[in-house]
């Protein structure tokens, strides 16, 4: 197939392509998203009429719409995820960073600055994927004048550890990456955390099939599933860590799958967590549960 040069015309008919696989108006955020990414024209100016693409430009535009048509994650072919504000460096090595995720760290920066002003935590992050959780969080105490130096971030994936590293480095935050599987951890691997935090994967494995493609076919399925029959393995292993490395009173963030609100709480109130809170996402679906080790352990 021949792309057009000109620009208006290249991006209706990408537009075009990319409805034959999301709704009219996913269709045309995509195309805005991978033009604000790709280019340093403003979006109104490429609706002009004669604008032509430069030969680079055009090579580079038809090599990235051949790989969005085929469905592959808009983020992916433009190496950057939104999350929080900030620009995130992602390939398909990591998970995409999703809005529910941004609502946790929101729920860990507001409790953490309403009882412990004074310094950052020490902090862990288990599944860091694109090191989006514990890099976002530094920046937004850096704001507020606290210093994240002691902010670690552990994943099974050497290419997620190589990402989320890239990732802080680009934002020139000194973060501690470790590859490690939370499986073949100890309770001598950490100590004295404050905060301990996960968005595991947490996806029945049964619940592929119904997935869009564009998750399925490109995102990494260790970031996502979970064997049906054992759902709530890595909230177990961590709640079970958290019980020895995290300091008494320290806090314990997890996001979960909307049908396991219940059973996580379940699961920490009997680990003799305190104050254990489940919070809905925007669509009103349980997202995030926290606790707190009491101030005796
Ligand atoms: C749902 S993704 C979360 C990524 C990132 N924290 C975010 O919120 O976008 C889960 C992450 O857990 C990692 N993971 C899977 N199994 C693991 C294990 N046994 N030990 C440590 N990390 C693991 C995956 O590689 C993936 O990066």
């Amino acid at each position: 197939m021949i792309w057009p040069r000109n620009i208006k015309a290249f991006l209706l008919l990408l537009e075009r392509h990319l409805q034959l696989l999301y709704p009219k108006e996913e269709a045309r955020a995509i195309v805005r998203y991978f033009w604000d990414y790709s280019f340093e024209m403003p979006w109104n100016m490429a609706w002009e009429d004669e604008a032509d693409f430069s030969q680079e430009h055009y090579e580079m535009a038809v090599e990235r719409a051949q790989r969005l048509e085929k469905g592959e994650p808009v983020q992916y072919v433009v190496e950057s995820a939104h999350f929080y504000g900030y620009d995130f460096y992602v390939s398909q090595g990591v998970l995409i960073p999703r809005p529910e995720t941004e609502a946790l760290v929101i729920w860990m920066k507001e409790k953490w600055l309403k009882e412990n002003r004074s310094k950052a935590p020490r902090l862990l992050d288990i599944g860091t994927g694109s090191g989006c959780i514990p890099i976002t969080l530094g920046l937004e105490l850096q704001k507020e004048g606290l210093n994240p130096s002691a902010f670690y971030g552990m994943d099974i994936s050497e290419q997620a550890i190589e990402i989320a590293r890239k990732n802080s480095e680009d934002k020139a935050l000194l973060l501690h990456w470790i590859q490690q599987d939370i499986f073949e951890t100890d309770s001598t691997t950490f100590s004295a955390l404050d905060i301990l935090v996960s968005n595991p994967p947490y996806v029945p494995q049964s619940e592929e099939i119904e997935m869009d493609i564009n998750v399925r076919e490109y995102e990494p399925p260790q970031a996502l599933f979970v064997p049906d029959d054992d759902l709530l393995r890595f909230y177990e292993i961590i709640a079970q860590r958290g019980k020895e490395w995290l300091i008494p009173a320290g806090h314990i963030f997890f996001e979960i799958h909307f049908s396991q609100g219940e059973a996580c709480k379940d699961l920490l109130e009997k680990m003799g967590y305190v104050h254990v809170e489940v919070h809905q996402d925007l669509a009103g679906k349980d997202r995030m549960v926290y606790g707190k080790t009491p101030k005796d352990s």
